[in-house]
C-alpha cells in the first residue's frame, strides 16, 4: 500500500482531494461517483439531529452506506450538546468512519438557533460537545467550521484550538465568515492560521475551481487536504485534478449514465430521473445547452428519451444508448 496522505485517529486516508458535505448533492449515488472519481473521503449530507432521533427509518434509507463509498464521515447539526451525543451514537451503528459535527451552516433558521455556524458563537459549548462525543463514541468526531460568526467576531484559532482540546480529529474549514455566507472570496491566509494553530489534520475550503487551484491551496496553507464543494458539481473530475475542458465527451458520457443508472437504483425510475436532473444540467452546460434544449431535456419522464437526448446533446458519442 502507497503511504496515506494522512490519517484520522485510526484511518488512513489515500489522498488529499475530498468532496464537500453539500446538502441535496452528496447523496448516495454522488458520494459514490465522487469517490470513484478520486476523493478522499466522502460526506454525507448533513442530516438534523433530531431526525435521527425522531425519523429512523427515514434515516436509515438515506444512510445506507455502501461498501465503495468508504470511508465515509456522517455530518451532523444540531444545537443541544444531549441531543448531538445521542444522534452521534445512534449514527455509530450504521458503520460510519467518523462522525463530522457542523458548524458552517449559515442559515438563520439553523445558525440562528446555535446549530451550525450558531456554535462558532459558543467555544465552551464546543469544548462539553466535543468531550461528550469523544467518550460517547468509539470513532472519531470531526468537525467542519467557518471563520467566525462575522467580521467582528473571527474566532477560528481560538475553535480550532478548543477542537483539538476537545479530541476533534480533523478540522475542516470553509474559509468565510457565517456573515458571508457563499460571497466574497474564501480567505486562504485565515485557514493557514488554522493549520498553524493545531497539529490535527485540517482540510482548507474555499474556492477551488480550476485544477491548478488545488496545488495553490495546499501550497497556501500547508492543509492536509482540499475540499471542493460548487466547483465539483460543475465539474466532478475536478476530484481527479481535471478542468472540464480536459475531459472528452465519451468520458462525460460514460459519467452521466453511470450516475444516472446509480440514481435511478438508489430512487428508483421517477425519482431518481428527477433528482439527476440538476446532475444532466451540469455536465451538459458546456456544451451549449439552449435554454428550450434544457427545458426540454429536463422535463422528460422517460429515462430512454432522456438519455437519447443528452447523448445527441453530447454530440453523439460511443456507444449510443439502447432502445
Ligand atoms: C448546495 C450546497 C449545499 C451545502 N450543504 C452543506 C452541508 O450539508 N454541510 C456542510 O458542511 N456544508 C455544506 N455546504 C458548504 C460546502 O460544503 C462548502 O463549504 C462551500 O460550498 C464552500 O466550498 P466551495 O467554494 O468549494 O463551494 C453546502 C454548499 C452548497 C453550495
Amino acid at each position: 500500500m502507497t503511504r496515506p496522505a494522512f490519517w484520522v485517529g485510526p484511518w488512513p486516508i489515500a489522498g488529499r482531494v475530498i468532496l464537500a458535505p453539500m446538502d441535496g448533492v452528496t447523496d448516495p449515488p454522488f458520494r459514490g461517483l465522487g469517490r470513484m472519481l478520486g476523493s478522499a473521503i466522502a460526506y454525507t449530507e448533513f442530516i438534523h439531529a433530531v431526525d435521527i432521533l425522531q425519523r429512523p427509518g427515514w434515516v436509515w434509507q438515506r444512510l445506507r452506506l455502501r461498501a465503495w463509498e468508504r470511508p465515509v464521515f456522517v455530518q451532523i447539526y444540531g444545537h443541544t450538546v444531549n441531543m448531538l451525543v445521542a444522534a452521534a451514537q445512534r449514527v455509530q451503528e450504521v458503520g460510519p468512519a467518523a462522525v463530522d459535527i457542523n458548524m458552517g451552516c449559515p442559515d438563520p433558521r439553523i445558525a440562528g438557533r446555535g446549530a451550525g455556524a450558531g456554535l462558532l458563537r459558543t467555544p465552551i459549548k464546543v469544548a462539553r460537545l466535543f468531550r461528550r462525543l469523544r467518550r460517547a463514541l468509539d470513532i472519531p468526531v470531526t468537525a467542519k467550521i467557518r471563520l467566525g460568526w462575522d467580521e467582528t467576531c473571527r474566532n477560528h484559532r481560538l475553535i480550532a484550538r478548543v477542537l483539538e482540546e476537545s479530541g476533534a480529529a480533523l478540522i475542516a474549514v470553509h474559509g468565510r465568515t457565517r456573515a458571508q455566507g457563499y460571497r466574497g472570496r474564501a480567505d486562504w491566509d485565515a485557514i493557514a492560521e488554522v493549520v498553524d494553530a493545531v497539529s490535527v489534520p485540517v482540510v482548507a475550503n474555499g474556492d477551488v475551481r480550476r485544477a491548478a487551484d488545488i496545488a495553490r491551496l495546499l501550497r497556501h496553507t500547508r492543509a492536509a487536504a482540499v475540499m471542493i464543494g460548487r466547483g465539483a458539481m460543475d465539474n466532478p473530475w475536478l476530484l481527479q485534478g481535471r478542468d472540464r475542458e480536459d475531459v472528452p465527451r465519451t468520458e462525460v458520457w460514460a459519467v452521466l449514465r453511470a450516475h444516472l443508472q446509480a440514481n435511478l437504483a438508489h430512487y428508483g425510475p421517477e425519482r431518481g430521473l428527477v433528482l439527476f436532473r440538476k446532475f444532466a444540467a451540469r455536465y451538459l452546460a458546456p456544451y451549449g445547452l439552449t435554454r428550450a434544449a434544457r427545458r426540454a431535456l429536463l422535463t422528460t419522464t422517460d429515462v430512454g428519451a432522456f438519455l437519447r437526448r443528452a447523448w445527441e446533446h453530447l454530440g453523439r458519442p460511443d456507444p449510443p444508448p439502447v432502445g
